[in-house]
């Protein structure tokens, strides 16, 4: 299967004003000349992304600020998007968790991490489908997690959120394998990234802890494995290793090993 060619293609990336969104955008300027329109809700720190890539490579820069957890937003990210540049792939990245205990007096929370996580990515990838289809070309990558791989305590609607984008990925794909676009996911565990501090995961999980990779060196894998139309792809040793062992183990014990590995201090 011949690899993808990312060079001067438009890119829109989701959740690019910091962690691992950032660092894809830098990679993909960098290392495979790619045009990008970044989006988040942060717009000081997309227009200094804006201003760091187009002064370090000869890519051209766009950006758009939305709130995926707004309905109307997700639709004016697409409609601007496709304005604005001649998008050949977009980059479902953004994401949010919540870390403790699940209780009913977070229901909020978890409303705004479905929408993130789940409605905004299924919206814009069957939209961002439609649109490459009628273009003739196109590809989708969605970023999933180690978590919608493995239940995870503590982070249980997070857990579900990315299970349902890596299940409906992986069908999307299947339905569309004739249609000439590529739709792949990739599945990492921690990340160093502000996630961990936001949700206080980091202090279960230090950022330097083995658990947690490096975003400059996740997004060099999860372009890679775009590039290489990866039906799924899970970065880093230790992470490839548990996703494999779990497979074998009764579901019973993961899920309360992984209680063990998530429970607050
Ligand atoms: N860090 C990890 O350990 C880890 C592990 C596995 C998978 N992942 C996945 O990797 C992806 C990137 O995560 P990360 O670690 O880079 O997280 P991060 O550092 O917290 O960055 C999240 C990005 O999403 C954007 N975002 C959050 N809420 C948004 C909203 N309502 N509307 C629009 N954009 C929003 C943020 O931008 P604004 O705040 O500016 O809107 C930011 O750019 C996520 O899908 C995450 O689930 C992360």
């Amino acid at each position: 299967m011949a690899k993808l060619n990312l060079e001067n293609k438009w890119i829109l990336i989701t959740g690019a004003s910091g962690g691992l969104g950032k660092s894809i955008a830098r990679y993909l300027a960098q290392n495979e000349k790619a045009n990008l329109v970044l989006s988040a809700r942060r717009i000081e720190q997309l227009q200094q992304l804006k201003e760091e890539i187009e002064t370090s490579s000869n890519s051209k820069v766009l950006y758009i600020q939305t709130d995926l957890s707004k309905r109307d937003d997700v639709e004016k990210l697409f409609h601007e998007a496709v304005k604005i540049a001649d998008i050949d792939a977009i980059i479902n990245n953004a994401g949010i968790t919540y870390y403790g205990l699940t209780d009913i007096n977070h229901f909020e929370t978890f409303e705004t991490i479905i929408d993130v996580n789940m409605k905004a990515l299924m919206w814009l990838t069957l939209r961002f489908l439609e649109y490459f289809k009628e273009k003739g070309n196109g590809a989708i990558l969605n970023i999933t997690s180690e978590a919608g791989l493995i239940p995870t305590p503590y982070q249980t609607v997070y857990s579900a959120s990315k299970h349902a984008a890596q299940v409906f990925t992986e069908a999307i794909r299947a339905e569309n394998r004739k249609s000439g676009v590529i739709i792949s996911s990739f599945a990492p565990g921690g990340i160093a990234t502000e996630m961990l501090t936001k949700s206080g995961l980091d202090k279960k999980h230090g950022m330097d802890s083995p658990f947690n990779m490096n975003p400059d060196v996740v997004a060099r894998l999860a372009v890679k494995s775009f590039k290489k139309k990866k039906f799924i792809s899970v970065p880093g040793f230790l992470n490839k290793l548990t996703v494999c062992v779990a497979r074998f183990l009764p579901r019973r014990f993961i899920a309360f090993s992984s209680e063990r590995v998530y429970r607050p201090l």
